[in-house]
């Protein structure tokens, strides 16, 4: 490290809570600082990792009004959901909070109101588009009309995405609300605005002088910018969801997202200690932003103005953002579906989180936008992880076993070549360092790949089933090297793939050896026992990879004609099968420790039954008691978390709502629906 620093506070971007996390989102920010801090924790380093949902943020409130549902219902939803897919998938955050808590309506408002205090803000009012329908300002996004540039007719009030001018939405020739359509009128109101030109030389000196090291499309993206010249930009919107705005005669404003979200990550540090200021406030700390490179200006920018403003702060020391991840040559679209979801991909591909993250690192958009495809990711996992890492551990551990009954041997007898392969792997190591500690994971990960290359290169040519009959101190020597490289695999594979390097360090009984070690000291002893080989990795089939491409191409279908395609016909007999039936529903309530499940007794005039509904997220249970619904009554009991489902209930999806069926009259339970 350049410098010798007391402490870290490594952040990564606040994903909105109003969708799941996909592939892009890991590759770009999450699996980049996840590989960073445990790297900087096996290094002993005093460090927390801070990461929460940005809740706010016009999005959000559209999406809830779409689905009928309150804002705060939406970001409930997703961010439970996102917490958990970053906890399976191992993202090792110290802490995950969210932007609507407590401690953050504190830090926030307090922020704000220092910045008011010292009179920073420029109060101004200005004209802006109102929808007299939904009673509100509206967001430049959410205006449409013509562009008066090409006549587009779909032009947004920030952008004409035809001919790619940026606009004001007064420039728009015919605005209109595009949330209800309906015609816009212009009202005055008033808004305060952090005046970024005051702070545009410091942050020339800071950035452009002081910061060269920094990546060149953050440095550049960071020059541009500067070198446009800053305008002051409003800090507040006229909304009902967010922060309120902490002052006299502020009445239905908040703080615009992007002055809240960022200030996440000090409560979030809050929230994880109560000696939170040493990681903001010590010019010992370095604090590094791991982001996506739509987020450039707002952290390289806008958020240290107003670090600098407050004037008590520490200033991030690099903001290490990558480029866009695709998917099979398309832009990833959450609007579209097309993704990789890291929900499903945790559900279709149960103990694999490292295969992902091996393909996911490999391909990491560093300097340019990269590409993931399903072929690549079988290809890698099969000649790669299968066939280079997995194979090279799985050959040592069963050659040890069958030679030596899985105790280490005794190395005497070792050549000038092999200790220049060990002189090599040292070398190795800190070229995985020194690429860590500059932010170049997908070097750092083909350097540690390149020590399984060779091991099983040497286990190749040195043959030691040749050699086990004739010369036992050879053999001896070879697999004490062998084994000496899969502990060095196991100790440096915890940054990049740390449930394989779990699953090593129990099969190798690793203890007391730190990544300092490696290089230095042998990690074995003579007659040090270790287990039988794991399998680590196995082979993806082509079917998997089909049944993900086939997905992949439903989406797309069903985005383009909006409808879910129908299946193929059956007979009347098949139908026939079924025994739908019209009960009630007397008993709801949430199964505990789930998200989704909802426990439903139902009154079906002959019977009682339970049944398991995963609805959690459409209904609370109160909502339910007394409906009647359409109950698959045949369906075979399954048993879901330790309670007997009889049958199903059947719902309509709406979107990711799911809503119940219910007969327009009301008839007797038991009756049979066909
Ligand atoms: N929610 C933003 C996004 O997904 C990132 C917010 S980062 C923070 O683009 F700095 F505001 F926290
Ligand atoms: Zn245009």
């Amino acid at each position: 490290m350049q410098k010798n620093w007391k402490r870290y506070t490594v952040t990564s971007a606040l994903p909105y809570a109003n969708g799941p996390i996909h592939i892009g989102h890991l590759a770009g920010v999450y699996i980049p600082a996840d590989i960073y801090v445990r790297y900087l924790r096996i290094k002993g380093k005093d460090v927390i990792f801070i990461c929460g949902s940005d809740e706010h943020g016009v999005p959000i409130t559209i999406k809830a009004l779409q689905e009928k549902v309150t804002p705060q219902q939406i970001v409930d939803r997703y961010h439970a959901m996102i917490k958990k897919s970053f906890e399976d998938f191992g993202i090792s955050f110290d802490i995950y909070s969210r932007t609507t808590n407590k401690v953050h309506y504190e830090t926030a408002s307090q922020f704000f109101k220092t910045l008011y205090n010292k009179g920073i803000f420029i109060e101004k009012t200005t004209e802006q588009y109102y929808d007299t329908e939904l009673n509100q300002f509206l967001a430049d996004r959410y205006i449409v009309g013509t562009c008066p540039h090409c006549g587009n007719e779909k032009a947004y009030g920030d952008q004409c995405e035809k001919c790619g001018t940026s606009l004001n939405p007064t420039d728009l020739i015919n605005p209109r609300s595009a949330i209800s359509g309906s015609e816009l009128v212009l009202k005055e109101t008033k808004h305060w605005f952090l005046p970024l030109d005051k702070f545009e030389s410091a942050l020339r000196k800071w950035i452009l002088e002081e910061h060269t090291e920094w990546k060149s499309n953050v440095y550049g993206q960071c020059k541009s910018w500067l070198d446009m010249g800053l305008q002051p930009r409003a800090v507040s919107r006229d909304l009902e969801w967010g922060v309120p705005v902490p002052v006299e005669g502020a009445q239905g404003k908040v703080l615009y997202v992007w002055f809240d979200a960022p200030i996440g990550y000090i409560s979030a540090t809050k929230e994880l200690s109560s000696d939170w200021e040493k990681y903001w406030k010590d010019k010992d700390t370095c604090l590094i932003h791991f982001i996506g490179k739509d987020n450039i200006v707002f952290h390289c920018i806008v958020f240290p103005a107003m670090l600098m403003a407050e004037g008590s702060y520490i200033l991030p020391e690099n903001v290490p953002a990558n480029e866009f991840l695709n998917l099979e040559g398309d832009k990833i679209s959450t609007s579209r579906n097309w993704a990789v979801w890291l929900h499903e991909y945790l559900q279709e591909f149960p103990g694999k989180q490292d295969v992902l993250r091996y393909v996911l690192t490999a391909n990491m958009p560093e300097t340019k936008d990269n590409d993931f495809t399903w072929k690549d990711f079988q290809t890698r996992n099969n000649s790669e992880l299968v066939a280079i890492l997995g194979n090279f551990v799985n050959r040592t551990l069963v050659l040890t076993h069958k030679y030596f009954n899985g105790s280490v041997p005794l190395c005497q007898d070792i050549k000038q070549e092999e200790f220049e392969m060990l002189n090599e792997i040292a070398q190795i190591k800190s070229n995985i360092e020194l690429n860590i500690e500059t932010f170049k994971f997908r070097d750092a990960l083909k350097e540690y790949m390149n020590i399984a290359r060779l091991g099983n290169k040497y286990l190749t040519e040195t043959e030691p089933w040749k050699l086990i009959n004739k010369d036992i101190e050879r053999t001896k020597a070879i697999i004490a090297i062998c084994l000496e490289i899969t502990g060095t695999l196991a100790i440096l594979g915890q940054p990049f793939l740390p449930f394989t390097s779990e699953k090593l360090y129990k099969m190798l009984n690793l203890e007391n050896i730190t990544w300092d070690d490696v290089g230095k000291k042998p990690i074995f002893k003579a007659g040090h026992v270790v287990n039988k080989a794991e399998l680590l990795f196995d082979k993806i089939e082509d079917s998997v990879i089909e049944y993900q491409i086939n997905k992949l191409k439903a989406s797309k279908q069903n985005f383009q004609n909006n409808y879910v395609q129908l299946k193929n016909n059956i007979s009347y007999d098949e139908f026939a099968k079924m025994d739908v039936r019209i009960a009630t529903i007397t008993h709801a309530e949430k199964v505990p420790k789930t998200d989704n499940l909802l426990k439903i007794t139902v009154d079906l005039g002959f019977e009682q039954r339970i049944v398991v509904s995963g609805v959690a997220h459409c209904y609370k249970p109160e909502e339910l008691i007394g409906k009647q619904v359409c109950l698959l009554a045949n369906l075979e009991p399954r048993k879901i978390k330790g309670i007997e489902s009889k049958g199903m209930i059947l719902f309509v999806e709406n979107g990711e709502q799911l809503v119940a069926l219910s007969p327009i009259n009301s008839v007797k339970n038991g009756s049979v629906v066909k």
